[in-house]
């Protein structure tokens, strides 16, 4: 039995009228029973015409004989074959939430190999249908089209806002079929995993254009969008329309469309891995760092992230796997190798030893005047050189003036042409290697400038490896 009242007799008969499918009318009498949706189509729309006759067979009692009142009964079932597509969901609720619909879904979604156990689906529909809705949504009072005004006084709190969502009914009907057919996922409320289901209607676009003369603040052109009858510019625009403006506008019942919505297109996003963990935030610490423009080659550099607040604190090393590939296929720009769960410790063990490790980096240079290989090898002969660094002018901003003391333990060069060399450099870390070549002004002491008597400059430079033995590699 539908959870229907007496009340809702009427609007029953008048949305079946209309045009609007089975679920529709439900949504419209605000049943928030997700049972009531999951019901075959053709049987509740039975239903429903059979109630909404209920008055009008009470009012012609005895004038029917029981011989017509089948026939009628009859060619209704017929009728039920062809219900029409939905003037106001346009399909979503009628052939586009059968199961053969969660099948498809779920196939998208299998199609990606998320290693996930839930999801959440995300739906999204064309524009017009908030257009279609409002122009429904007058009854039951807003039947009395003469003076809309005085009935949605009439009216009361039930409002709007009362009746269901076609979002909300659809996930009702589609997410029981989806889950079972996904296996081990569950459809939830909040997921990093979002599958959003979109829904188009193009023959219907044109609803929505009326609202750009009644507000056309609403409607913003962007460059990134397709159209600017977005959903939220016509919810914005149908807010402001009032009652009797939109009535002028906007046919009622809306147009019947000659078809419904297509399939959807169905995308999954996952969200940041952090999301995974269901942390408040994170503290990010590196091994090190140098200035953006320096490249870090071998295997990267350590670093290591606290979860602050997780709601999840394992992650099983499939899983880890799977994050370490979200992130690599995030970006051009990042790659993460050995992800693992660490303690609190390892962080600190990370960043001991940052001072005594050895660097080693490699640098393009340019030096003004010619040089030749005996310089070379001087360079090259050089080791454990001490040097005494004053805090370099391009960090003076964020750092205290002081001085320190770092070893370029072995330098090799390799001449390329008369003016440029590759520089290899050990060094200790810390050891500012820029201002090593240039000399910042003479802050560097010595620096490469005084070594070959010449101005030099560095082009490039990349840090060939961070010598921490820091995480443990783990097997592939
Ligand atoms: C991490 O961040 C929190 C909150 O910002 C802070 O209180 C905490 O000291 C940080 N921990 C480390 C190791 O930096
Ligand atoms: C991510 O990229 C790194 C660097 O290329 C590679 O070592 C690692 O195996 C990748 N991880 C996954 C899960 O693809
Ligand atoms: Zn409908």
């Amino acid at each position: 039995m539908l959870p229907l009242k007496e009340k809702d007799k009427a609007i029953v008969g008048k949305l079946l009228a209309s045009g609007c499918c089975a679920r529709c009318v439900l949504r419209f009498c605000c049943i928030g029973v997700p049972d009531a949706y999951r019901h075959g189509r053709r049987e509740t729309l039975r239903q429903l015409r059979a109630f909404a006759e209920e008055n009008h067979d009470c009012q012609n009692v005895g004038q029917l004989e029981p011989a017509r009142k089948r026939s009628r009964l009859e060619s209704e079932e017929a009728a039920d074959e062809d219900e029409g597509v939905c003037v106001v969901c346009l399909g979503v609720l009628q052939h586009l939430s059968d199961a053969s619909q969660a099948v498809q879904i779920a196939d998208a979604v299998k199609k990606e190999k998320y290693e996930v156990d839930t999801l959440v689906l995300s739906i999204s529909l064309p524009a017009q249908v908030c257009v279609r809705e409002r122009s429904c949504w007058l009854p039951p009072c807003h039947f009395d089209q003469r003076s809309p005004r005085l009935a949605r006084a009439k009216c009361g709190a039930l409002g709007r806002r009362d009746v269901v969502q076609v979002k909300e009914a659809f996930k009702w009907i589609v997410q029981g079929p989806l889950a079972r057919e996904l296996g081990a996922v569950a459809v939830a409320a909040k997921s990093p995993l979002e599958v959003s289901v979109c829904f188009a209607h193009p023959e219907t676009d044109a609803d929505c254009h009326f609202l750009a003369s009644t507000c056309p603040d609403c409607f913003k052109v962007s460059k990134n969008k397709q159209s600017a009858f977005t959903r939220m510019a016509v919810a914005k625009a149908l807010e402001k329309i009032p009652d009797d403006k939109f009535l002028e506008r906007s046919p009622r019942p809306p147009s019947r469309p000659s078809s419904g919505c297509a399939p959807p297109e169905v995308r999954c996003v996952h969200a940041s891995v952090l999301a995974a963990f269901g942390a408040r935030g994170f503290n990010f610490s590196s091994s090190g760092r140098e200035d953006v423009d320096v490249r870090t080659l071998g295997n990267g550099r350590p670093f290591a992230l606290e979860l602050l607040n997780p709601r999840k604190s394992q992650l099983s090393p499939e899983s880890m796997k799977n994050v370490q590939q979200v992130i690599n296929a995030s970006s051009e720009k990042v790659r993460v190798r050995d992800l693992q769960m660490v303690g609190r410790d390892a962080a600190s063990r990370m960043k001991e030893g940052e001072e005594e490790k050895t660097k080693s980096y490699r640098a393009l240079v340019w030096t003004q005047k010619s040089i030749r290989e005996d310089d070379v090898a001087f360079v090259n002969r050089i080791e454990d050189l001490r040097v005494d660094q004053k805090t370099p002018l391009r960090v003076l901003h964020r750092r205290a003036l002081a001085v320190r003391q770092r070893l370029v333990h072995s330098m090799s060069a390799d001449l390329l042409d008369e003016h440029h060399f590759r520089l290899g450099l050990r060094t200790q870390a810390g050891t500012y290697i820029k201002e090593f070549v240039h000399g910042d002004f003479g802050r560097t002491k010595p620096n490469l400038c005084q070594l070959l008597d010449t101005h030099a400059d560095i082009l490039e430079l990349d840090v060939e490896s961070v010598d921490v033995d820091w995480p443990p590699a783990l097997p592939d």
